[in-house]
């Protein structure tokens, strides 16, 4: 019934109704938990749903703290005339109340009155608690900027999931998306391009139509205030030393060939990359201070990922730098540079988060590694003591084709059903015990260069990302045809919040995309390419 799976579910005998006469009673620390549940139940039911300080009003659902419980676990108990729902902290019960959400008719999620429902709550009992404490999603917000009230409502949807980080990618090629008030040219220039790409391939075309959009710094602070009442927090991911075709276009001085630059309209890898200036450096420290200001988690991503060195080879200036400070290889000027965003960022009391390609350096202590590209990264990071979070590429890449099918929308590199969504083990087996304790969870990518809207954001994620909620929440056995059971019930509730889904049996009309080619890639190719990719992190 309830998704992701609980620890235990066990049946009893009745039901409890809501009413007129529903209250939600909770200790001081819970009402915002309270208030939360309330605005929750309002909108389907129409009833009023008081709520008061526990022992004052005595109302029939019941919020409290039970620390015995442990970080983010419940109990939630249903009989014929009482809920209560205990947390280990607030967070806890917040999942409890999403789990009540569940056992009530899907038609709750509708936001205006629902006539002729009850509103019947079966009696149970059940125990919950998470299997990973890091149970994210990152959305990319810099290829298609992701309107404020989408991101917004995609928070509900991962709170509704049981997720808790959302990592935010903030800055790109082709655009940078948060206000820095030190360096306007960011929002004034970088946050816009002229078109976008459609499709994959070198040879398609651009759509001729500017693109563009960003989040002011009160934005920002809404969207972190408003995760945070779901117990979502927040990483900002800020692109650095590759990936900054956007930034070279407001302040080209940061780039290695100095060159004036359009905000990239192109997807793919893109060969201007920073300089290794002491200037540059600063810049992005002088970024981060904002960003680790209105920010409060404590992880900062600074990408790292694909970044080539080819400037820096040519480069005369970049060589003469390197000299001086005793680097041999240009790999080593990408470690020289995330080592000292590394010491700012400790500095700032802030931990370092990289992909990757992180590990082919020497890393701060405490630093965090993204394995995207497969499990290698989390396999060398854990050996050498760093957390790291799961994200391979082949299961938790929800822009990747939902099925071999011709239908698939602009269909890129291998087939990454809900199945196999479902099979998404976050912990790699070669690791001992120990070292498994350094994987601190995992999270689902969502790259939007061919999601221009939260429509197609809804198709790519949904069903997708409920089977990576499962993984990342629920301990125990998987099975997916009882999965698949619980969902058929889960998508009525989606359809009642109103997510575009793809429907099990294939995209819709509208949602395919005829004639725009992808680039498909065969699981046997996907799998020789990841290896090669990852033969510098590859342990001795
Ligand atoms: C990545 O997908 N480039 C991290």
């Amino acid at each position: 019934m309830l998704l992701p799976r609980p620890d235990s579910f066990v049946r009893g005998d009745g039901a409890l109704a809501l009413t007129e006469r529903t209250g939600i009673v909770a200790p001081a620390e819970l009402m915002p938990t309270a208030a939360w549940l309330q605005g929750a139940l309002r909108p389907a039911t129409g009833l009023p749903l008081a709520t008061g300080v526990i022992d004052e009003t005595g109302g029939t659902i019941e919020l409290s703290l039970d620390r015995a419980l442990g970080a983010e676990a419940y109990r939630l108990s249903v009989h014929p005339t009482a809920v209560r729902i205990a947390g280990g902290d607030p967070a806890g019960v917040f999942y409890g109340c999403q789990s009540l959400l569940q056992l009530l008719p899907s038609e709750i999620f509708r936001r205006a009155t629902v006539p002729g429902v009850e509103w019947s709550i079966p009696a149970v009992t059940l125990r919950d608690s998470p299997r990973f404490t890091w149970r994210g999603v990152m959305l990319d917000v810099a290829r298609h900027f992701l309107p404020k009230h989408d991101v917004l409502r995609f928070i509900d949807l991962m709170a509704m999931h049981k997720l808790n980080v959302l990592h935010v990618h903030l800055t790109d090629d082709q655009g940078w998306r948060i206000e820095i008030r030190a360096y306007p040219r960011l929002t004034e220039i970088s946050s816009w391009r002229k078109e976008s790409q459609v499709g994959a391939g070198a040879e398609r075309p651009g759509d001729g139509r500017p693109h563009g959009g960003f989040y002011t710094q009160d934005d920002i602070r809404e969207i972190v205030a408003y995760a945070a009442e779901r117990h979502i927090t927040v990483v900002p991911e800020i692109e650095m030393p590759g990936h900054v075709q956007a930034v070279l276009a407001a302040y080209p001085e940061f780039g290695v060939t100095g060159k004036p630059i359009d905000v990239g309209t192109r997807w793919g890898i893109i060969d201007d990359v920073a300089n290794a200036e002491d200037r540059t450096v600063q810049f992005f420290c002088d970024v981060l201070d904002e960003v680790a200001g209105l920010f409060p988690s404590r992880f900062v991503h600074v990408g790292g990922d694909e970044c080539p060195r080819e400037q820096w080879t040519a480069d005369p200036r970049t060589q003469e730098l390197m000299r001086e400070r005793g680097i041999e290889r240009e790999s080593d000027v990408q470690t020289w540079f995330m080592a000292r965003i590394g010491e700012h960022l400790s500095r700032l009391g802030k931990r370092m988060m990289g992909w990757d390609e992180i590990l082919e350096g020497t890393i701060p202590a405490g630093s965090v590694v993204s394995s995207w590209r497969g499990l290698q990264g989390a396999i060398t990071a854990a050996r050498k003591g760093y957390d790291v979070v799961s994200c391979p590429t082949d299961y938790a890449y929800l822009d990747f084709r939902q099925s071999d099918g011709p239908d698939e929308p602009i269909p890129v590199a291998i087939p990454l059903t809900l199945e196999r969504a479902y099979e998404f083990e976050p912990v790699p087996a070669e690791l001992s015990p120990e070292q498994a304790t350094h994987v601190l969870g995992g999270q689902a990518n969502i790259w939007t260069e061919h999601m221009d809207s939260a429509r197609v954001v809804d198709f790519f994620a949904f069903p997708r990302l409920c089977a990576v909620a499962e993984v990342l929440w629920t301990i125990g056995e998987r099975n997916f045809p009882e999965f698949a059971d619980r969902l058929t019930e889960h998508l009525k509730r989606l359809d009642a919040v109103g997510v575009e889904y793809r429907h099990l049996s294939g995209p819709e009309p509208w949602q395919t995309r005829p004639g725009i080619p992808g680039r498909p890639t065969s699981m046997d190719d996907w799998q020789r390419l990841t290896a090669e990719l990852v033969a510098g992190i590859r342990d001795e």
